[in-house]
């Protein structure tokens, strides 16, 4: 019987154990996490998500601070369009998370960064431009592109010195999106290094629609194979998405998968950004707590806990401090939904907005439990302590036991006598 170990991922003229721990913003991946992949000898990903705020809350910078001081005379305007970002300090905090990240690795792994296309940040074209070429400049091994079908995002890079030496890879969700991408690089003379094909189950943003059920990953993994050999294309494909053991795992890279690509059962790992408390959520969710729905103002649909705080909260737009799904035109479905409310309820002190939330601050707040559709099992993966909490794992555990188990068996760790806070 296989495990994951008896196969790498070969990317360049190294290879790797193929196991990538995906990126979760707003850094849930966190660096730990990520380093911790690569130690091992995989590939971990940390997030440029809101990347000031990171800074901020990592290196006593004042990123945020200083935004809201600019743009404080517009916090009662509905109108956000003037607030922008300075785009040097942008970088600046991006190389600030990614050189620190960079200078910590050790072992044989490598490092990425998620980069997601829907953090339109009020300027798309230009905000991302600075983004990718910051985290080239500051040493990251590859950028994941994600969240988006990036047509134009390699041509932002091209004329970066490590645009054809960084590893560059995309998310993709059907041959389709696939295919559109491709076109548009051909010109470049640049493939992808990698493709993560992200099937329904997945954590944070989909990319299918609300019918996401009637798609199953192996059936994605096998069409975008036969389409990359029909075209003499040899890129290795990542499998993402409900891959919960080593087994699941094995059934991909036996059918040629390069990788896998996993996130959940990172999130109850100490090295996971997610606060304790939240982790215990997660643990204790059964799975009628798991929804997609279509809350996120970026208008994918999005998987959480139906008990996330986000839900409902009609919180004031909080865009002169970050603002980063703000449109090419300065808006955010957000806000006209906020705006509605307000403007339906004058005299309420508090409204009430449920069709949208402003993910930005919840996001950053930890309010919004966005989660893969495998939750529900988290809570077979460790024991039950004496206080009634679930034990919190490490990263070394979760990604040993998708190295190394057979018989879709998932391995406890050893049993904590109380629970560490
Ligand atoms: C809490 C959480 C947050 C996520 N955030 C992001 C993100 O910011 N960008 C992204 O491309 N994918 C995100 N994902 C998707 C993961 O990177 C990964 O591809 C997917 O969840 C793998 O499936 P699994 O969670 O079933 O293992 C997130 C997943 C989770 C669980």
């Amino acid at each position: 019987m296989k495990r994951v170990d008896d196969f790498r991922l070969r990317l360049g003229n190294k290879e790797y154990v193929p196991i990538m721990i995906g990126g979760m913003g707003v850094d849930i991946s966190t660096s730990e996490l990520a380093l911790e992949a690569a130690r091992l000898g995989g590939i971990g990903h940390i997030s440029d998500a809101m990347v000031q705020d990171v800074s901020d809350r990592k290196f006593d910078t004042t990123f945020v601070k200083d935004k809201t001081k600019t743009y404080k005379f517009n916090i009662n305007n509905m109108d956000k369009a003037v607030v922008q970002f300075d785009l040097e300090r942008l970088a600046e905090a991006t190389r600030l998370h990614v050189g620190s990240t960079m200078a910590a690795k050790k072992g044989d792994g490598l490092i990425f960064v998620n980069c997601m296309e829907k953090l339109t940040m009020n300027s798309p074209k230009e905000t991302l431009r600075t983004r990718l070429s910051a985290a080239l400049d500051a040493g990251i091994d590859g950028i994941t592109m994600s969240a988006g079908l990036h047509l134009g995002s390699f041509a932002l890079i091209a004329d970066h010195p490590r645009f054809r030496e960084a590893y560059l890879g995309i998310i993709v969700s059907s041959v389709r999106a696939l295919q559109l991408f491709l076109r548009k690089v051909s010109k470049l003379d640049r493939l992808p290094d990698y493709i993560i094909v992200e099937g329904p189950l997945a954590g944070g943003h989909l990319g299918f629609g609300l019918d996401w059920a009637e798609y199953d990953l192996h059936t994605i993994m096998d069409e975008i194979h036969a389409f990359l050999r029909a075209e003499n294309l040899d890129i290795p494909l990542i499998a993402a998405g409900g891959i919960f053991t080593g087994s699941d795992a094995v059934s991909f890279l036996e059918k040629g998968a390069g990788g896998v690509q996993v996130a959940t059962r990172f999130t109850v790992t100490h090295e996971c950004g997610l606060p304790d408390n939240v982790k215990q959520e997660y643990y204790k969710a059964s799975e009628e707590d798991i929804i997609v729905n279509g809350v996120s103002p970026t208008g994918y649909p999005m998987r959480m806990l139906k008990n996330t705080p986000a839900i409902g909260s009609g919180i004031r737009p909080g865009c002169e401090s970050y603002g980063y799904l703000l449109d090419a035109t300065g808006n955010c479905s957000y806000i006209n939904s906020y705006n509605r409310e307000v403007m339906a309820n004058p005299d309420a002190k508090q409204v009430v907005v449920m069709d949208k939330t402003c993910l930005c601050t919840h996001m950053r707040n930890f309010n919004c439990w966005t989660c893969g559709h495998y939750t529900y099992r988290l809570k077979d993966t460790t024991h039950k302590l004496a206080d009634g909490s679930y034990q919190v794992l490490s990263a070394e555990h979760v990604f040993k036991d998708y190295q190394f188990s057979v018989d879709n068996q998932v391995a406890l760790p050893e049993k904590q006598e109380t629970a560490v806070v």
